[in-house]
Order: C-alpha cells, then sequence, then structure tokens
C-alpha cells in the first residue's frame, strides 16, 4: 500500500481541471507501407521491456551506441533516488554523434540548415564537415576558453548549426552545457548563468525571425551585467556571428572579455581533438525548467543512461533511419531539440533539419516548401504550431509535393480535431502520427504509440512506451484502475536511463519535488518505493491508452512552453506600484493555455494603466516575450482565504468562465462578484461546469 500522499490545499485550479473533455475517439492503423519498412514491428518489444525484464531491457537501447568500455551494472540503486544507470561504462557523446559515423557517412548530410530569410542558400552540413567544425570549436574551447571536463558553460544561442556545433564540441571535453532558449531574456539568461556556475557565455550576433535580424549579443551584455549582480563573474563572452566577418550587433565588443569566434577559429584550422572518454554518469547538459517556486531548476542529464535512451527512442518511436530526412520544428534551447534535434538523430547518423525562423514566415506554406525541397519524410512539431498553420493556410500543405511516412505530436494535449486536420492535411492521410508525452526531466518520451505496433487515437497520447510502467494515482495514494474514468496523478513505477540524475546543486529539492509524495520509504533502497511524480493529471482508458490533461501544480504550459506562476508573480512584483500579484493559466485557442495576471496596486497608486503596461513590460524583461500574460487585471482586493492566501482557484474560474464554486469561507466573499464583472462583464455569462467525471485535484479543502 501506498503511504497516504497530503491532499494539496493551496486552493488553485489547475491546467488539468481546466481540461476540455473529449469523447473517446476511433482508432486510426498505420499504412502496411509503413510498417514494411519500420525499425519495430516486433510485438516482443513488449515483453523484453516489461518490468520482469527491468532493468537488464535496457542494454538493447544503450547496445545501440559506442562504448569505450562496457558497463558492470545495469543500475544501481544504492542512492535512491538518484538512480545511476550503466555504471563502470564509458563513452564519448560527440563520438557517438560524429566520428563513429565517417566510414559511411562522411558524405552525407548531417544538418540542413534553412536560414529564415527565403533568398538565403540552404546550407548541407555533411557529418565530414560537422567533425571538422565540431574538432575546431572544441579546441578553441580547451585552449583558448580553458574550458575543462566537469566545468559548465551557458550557451544562449538561436537556431543555428554553429548550436549543435557547440553542444557537441562541448560534450568531446566533457564540458557540461547548459543552452538557454535564445527567445529568453538576458535576465532570465543570468539567472541560469548565476545556478550553473558559468565563466564563459556563448552566444552569437543576430539571427532572423519574423522578418527581421535581430540583435541578439545585446542580451549577453544584459546577462553579464545581470550575473555579477547575482555574485557570477562571466570571464569570456564567445560570440558566434551569424555571417562570418560581418559585425550584425549594435553591441560593442568590450576588450578581453568578447571575442568574435569566426576571428579566433582561424588559430585552431585543422586542429583536432581527442573525445574524452566519460563515466556512463558523467553529466552531458543542465536544461532548466520552471517549477512551482520561483528558481528555474537545472535538469541535469547524464552521458550515458540519456544518449542511450535517446537513441532508442529515436530508432523505435520516431522511426529515425540514417536514409530519412527528418524535421523536428522545435527549438533547440528546449528538451525537445536536444533529444530530437541534436542528439537521438546524430547519433543514428540521420539528416536533421534545422530551421532559423518562425513557421508562418513569410507565409503559411513555408514549411511545406522547405518539405518538398528537402524530400522531408519525418517530421515533428508542437500542437501550438499545428493550430497556427491550420489557422493561417489550412488549404497549403496540399499545394506541395512532399510526403511523410511518420509524424509527431508534443508538448501540449492535442485536440481530436486539429489532430485530424494534421493527419489528413498534413500528413495526406499516409503517416503514422505519434502522440508524444514527456517532459525536460525525462529526457525522452513516456507515453507514445509504437507506430507500426499500436493504432493511433486522436487526443490520446497512447500507452508508456517500452520500458515505461505508468500508475496513476489519487491523493490519497491508491491506484486508480484503467477504465475507472477519473484522472490522477501520473507517476512513472521504474526508473529509466533517460530520467534526469538530480537538480543541479539541489537534491533536496530533486527528491521533494519528484519523490516524496508518493514515496513508501525513505529509507529504501528498492526502485519499488520511488515512484517518479510527473506533476501531470490525467486518466486511462479501457484501452491502456493514456489521456494527459495538463499539469496539477503551479505551472503553466503556454504553447508547449512550462512557465511557472510564481516566476510572473515575481516578476509581476518587481513593479513599484503593484501590491499583490496572482497568476493564473486560461484556456487559449491557439497556444493551449495563456497566464492571466490579477493585480492590486499599492494605496494611492493613480495611474492603473501605466502599471499595467508596466507588469507586461516587466514579465518580458525578467523572462521573455512568450511568458507575455493575455490580460492583467487591476482588482480592488483580492479573493483571499481567513488565512490571507489568495484563492487563485476563484480567479482562475473567472477567467475560464468556469462554475466559480463556494466562496463563502472566504475572508472577503462580496469582492468575488465585483471581480467577475470586471473581468466578464455586467452581463452573466453563461458557466461552463467544469468536466463532471474528473475528480477535483487540489482544492481548498
Ligand atoms: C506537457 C516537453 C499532453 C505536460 C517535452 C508535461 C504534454 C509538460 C505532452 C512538459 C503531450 C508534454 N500531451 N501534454 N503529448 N507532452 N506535455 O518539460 O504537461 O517542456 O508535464 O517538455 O508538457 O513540458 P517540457
Amino acid at each position: 500500500m501506498a503511504k497516504k500522499g497530503k491532499s494539496t490545499k493551496s486552493g488553485k485550479l489547475s491546467e488539468a481541471q481546466i481540461a476540455v473533455h473529449w469523447q473517446e475517439e476511433e482508432y486510426i492503423h498505420p499504412s502496411p507501407e509503413f510498417i514494411a519498412q519500420a525499425n519495430m514491428a516486433d510485438r516482443g518489444i513488449f515483453e523484453r521491456f516489461s518490468l520482469d525484464n527491468f532493468p537488464e531491457c535496457f542494454k538493447e537501447f544503450a547496445d545501440l551506441l559506442t562504448w569505450e568500455q562496457y558497463w558492470q551494472t545495469t543500475l544501481d540503486t544504492s542512492d535512491a533516488p538518484c538512480w545511476k544507470w550503466f555504471v563502470g561504462g564509458k563513452l564519448n557523446a560527440s563520438f557517438n554523434c560524429v566520428d563513429r559515423h565517417l566510414p559511411k557517412y562522411k558524405n552525407k548530410a548531417a544538418i540542413h540548415f534553412v536560414p529564415e530569410p527565403e533568398e538565403e542558400a540552404l546550407q548541407a552540413i555533411t557529418y565530414q564537415e560537422l567533425y571538422v567544425r565540431v574538432n575546431e570549436f572544441a579546441a578553441l574551447l580547451g585552449d583558448f576558453a580553458g574550458l575543462k571536463k566537469g566545468d559548465r558553460v551557458t550557451l544562449h544561442m538561436p537556431m543555428v548549426p554553429d548550436l549543435p556545433v557547440t553542444m557537441l564540441a562541448c560534450a568531446r571535453l566533457g564540458i557540461i552545457h547548459s543552452e538557454v532558449f535564445g527567445g529568453f531574456s538576458g535576465q532570465a539568461c543570468a539567472d541560469r548563468i548565476e545556478d550553473s556556475g558559468s565563466h564563459v557565455l556563448i552566444t552569437m550576433d543576430a539571427y532572423h525571425r519574423g522578418g527581421k535580424l535581430i540583435d541578439h549579443k545585446v542580451n549577453a551584455d544584459i546577462a553579464v551585467e545581470a550575473a555579477k549582480k547575482l555574485g557570477q563573474k562571466v570571464d569570456k563572452v564567445l560570440v558566434w556571428q551569424r555571417y562570418p566577418g560581418t559585425n550584425n550587433t549594435q553591441s560593442k565588443y568590450v576588450k578581453g572579455r568578447d571575442f568574435a569566434v569566426n576571428d579566433l577559429l582561424k588559430d585552431f584550422a585543422a586542429k583536432r581533438v581527442d573525445p574524452v572518454p566519460m563515466l556512463a554518469e558523467d553529466p552531458l547538459f543542465l536544461m532548466y525548467t520552471s517549477g512551482t517556486t520561483g528558481k528555474p531548476k537545472g535538469c541535469q542529464h547524464s552521458t550515458g543512461g540519456y544518449l542511450a535512451y535517446a537513441a532508442g527512442t529515436t530508432k523505435f518511436v520516431q522511426d529515425v533511419h540514417p536514409e530519412d530526412v527528418y524535421w523536428c520544428m522545435a527549438d533547440i534551447g528546449w528538451i525537445t531539440g536536444h533529444t530530437y534535434i541534436v542528439y537521438g538523430p546524430l547519433a543514428l547518423a540521420a539528416s536533421s533539419v534545422i530551421y532559423e525562423g518562425v513557421p508562418v514566415y513569410p507565409d503559411p506554406g513555408r514549411p511545406w516548401r522547405i518539405a518538398e525541397r528537402l524530400d522531408v519524410n519525418i517530421f515533428h512539431t508542437a500542437p501550438t504550431t499545428v493550430r497556427m498553420l491550420r489557422k493561417a493556410g489550412p488549404d497549403e500543405p496540399a499545394k506541395y509535393n512532399y510526403h511523410f511516412k511518420h509524424m509527431t505530436t508534443v508538448g501540449e494535449p492535442i485536440e481530436p480535431e486539429v489532430w485530424r486536420w494534421y493527419y489528413d492535411v498534413v500528413g495526406k492521410g499516409e503517416a503514422a502520427v505519434v502522440d508524444t508525452w514527456w517532459q525536460t526531466e525525462t529526457g525522452g518520451f513516456l507515453c507514445s504509440t509504437m507506430p507500426a505496433l499500436d493504432p493511433m487515437k486522436p487526443g490520446s497520447a497512447g500507452p508508456a512506451v517500452p520500458g515505461i510502467h505508468p500508475v496513476i494515482y489519487d491523493e490519497n495514494g491508491d491506484e486508480i484502475a484503467k477504465g475507472a474514468g477519473k484522472a490522477g496523478n501520473i507517476c512513472i513505477r521504474n526508473p529509466w536511463p533517460g530520467a534526469f540524475q538530480t537538480i543541479w546543486g539541489d537534491r533536496e529539492r530533486y527528491v521533494s519535488t519528484y519523490y516524496a509524495k508518493f514515496c513508501r520509504n525513505p529509507e529504501s533502497k528498492d526502485w519499488r518505493d520511488w515512484p517518479y511524480l510527473t506533476g501531470d493529471g490525467a486518466m486511462q482508458a479501457e484501452d491502456g491508452y493514456y489521456r494527459i490533461l495538463g499539469r496539477l501544480d503551479d505551472v503553466i504550459n503556454v504553447a508547449g512552453h512550462r512557465l511557472g506562476t510564481k516566476e510572473l508573480e515575481s516578476s509581476a512584483l518587481t513593479v513599484d506600484e503593484i501590491a499583490e500579484a496572482a497568476v493564473v493559466p486560461v484556456a487559449d485557442e491557439l497556444k493551449g493555455r495563456v497566464p492571466e495576471v490579477y493585480v492590486s496596486l499599492k494605496p494611492g497608486v493613480k495611474d492603473g494603466g501605466a502599471a499595467q503596461a508596466k507588469v507586461v513590460k516587466a514579465i518580458e524583461t525578467t523572462i521573455g516575450k512568450i511568458a507575455r500574460p493575455r490580460n492583467v487585471y487591476i482588482v480592488p482586493d483580492m479573493p483571499k482565504t481567513r488565512s490571507g492566501k489568495i484563492m487563485r482557484r476563484v480567479l482562475a474560474a473567472i477567467s475560464n468562465t468556469l462554475d466559480i464554486g463556494d466562496v463563502m469561507t472566504l475572508a472577503n466573499p462580496d469582492i468575488v462578484e465585483e471581480i467577475r464583472v470586471l473581468v466578464q462583464g455586467e452581463e452573466k455569462l453563461a458557466i461552463k461546469k467544469g468536466p463532471q467525471d474528473i475528480e477535483r485535484f487540489g482544492e481548498e479543502g
């Protein structure tokens, strides 16, 4: 029996509770042509990866890699819940993604770079060319920047091939890279520089987005200054140039601190650097993600386990073969790009497409022109992009001559209607579609159909992938059976090699956030006592398919990007005029969810409009434009419990026009109607009831 879980009494209405309730959809089967060529068409894989064969089953993934030294212990649980995979094994990720392919594939494209300006030539970078660039830059990192194994380096780079070159050069030397999404602000970058203790920042002068050449180096100046205030000195800023030899930034190079990479590289021409053999357990990279408290968490991923899981899932779920042209239109600044643009595809000698810009630039036919031009046959994107492309150009795909054998959706729940457009129109009814559910923390997929083995079901992620064994717990820690029609906390029973190792520098937070809630015995060294808490709400249908409803915690998934409500609130509170702030998730037609901010003003503040604008600006500066709220409402007071806690649940219900529920226990119940009128207008709007058969979690008890 599981220990009784604590019920959360924070009074919030989570994403999962805002979930719309979709009806069960019919199955759609993959085509015989797809099955005939698939990397995994053998049902035996489920048996091979059953719990009876755990953990040895994961050798099948690890054997896709080239090991310098084989491991002795597949899974070491002695430091539970910090699991160690392939202990004693040695390998190098850069060698696995580059060098080992040279004998067979040196003249094959590793990367197809598609610049946003359509008149600019495409670049095919062969494995040989990638090898040369990675070696030269690794030499620079070692000899010029003085970086060595175990050092952390922060990258703040856009979608250009220099980014994977940088990552692989770090991996070659065992330097731990921490790439910050290019769209994040300089301040957000500084927080990550400080947390990771980076002395070197690698950036680019400029990049194209939405028809503009954006000056990016200016963010580096902000980041370095802000990091200094946080107590972290950056000694060197290495600046790649979007057009080598040309300066495209207003920012001045600070002497002795800022260096144009392209100038420095001249000294490293033709240099070769041996890949450093790393222990499987040595960290490969950090990827920061938002959590329930203020500070973003640095998820630490391992070399051996992560790479094995990336390669295994890319091969069997993404069905990537070396002869495929694979396009994942995510950003490398997120985990999807790390695993499924860079490490997974390159470990398998695939050709991976990197597109610099906005999907609908200059028009919504752009992605399909790229697909036609490169003859892309595997396509991977997020529901928010699918919704945008469907809205902007519903008939565009039919105008182009491309054929996808396989397509992926990732990052948020996809509405069955949107799924159908993706399948029928983008996939032309030919592609096997996988809806992949996973997280920054998990390194690779958790749930998805196996494309040649399972039928697709629109709106459902599918069963767990081989080797992953989920369980849904109610708030008391009791299992919810499949087909029960009830949602709960989806957890994973077992460790797996792709899982992050810890939160950088904060093991306690790692344990309390991901394992404490349903742990059966904190002293235990047995993995069976440590289910992994994903933080998502889910329900499992009779057929075993999972439907993910969204976050149960204080995280909002905006267009597939995770934002912490606390991060947004603290940034609103930096505005002088603001006394209190509360952020809630609101359903949005294109982005899935967006934040709305409720603020109350300090006494005596006259200009509410100015304060609103300042809140938006503060959020853009501290986090980035992706976090921009849909509305900032100024309220006379926040709805509060008698103990003074802000009742976000009430605000979220108002923002989503849901049933507000009982408010009589509040300290100030009258304020609720006042806020409702402010937000929804005088007329009483039709109240949508929350989904009846979804249990309501985390409400105020
Ligand atoms: C959500 C992105 C429904 C979920 C890879 C998870 C999804 C969070 C899906 C992780 C999906 C991801 N269906 N929801 N297929 N995939 N999510 O860390 O709430 O950026 O916890 O990783 O996105 O977001 P992250």
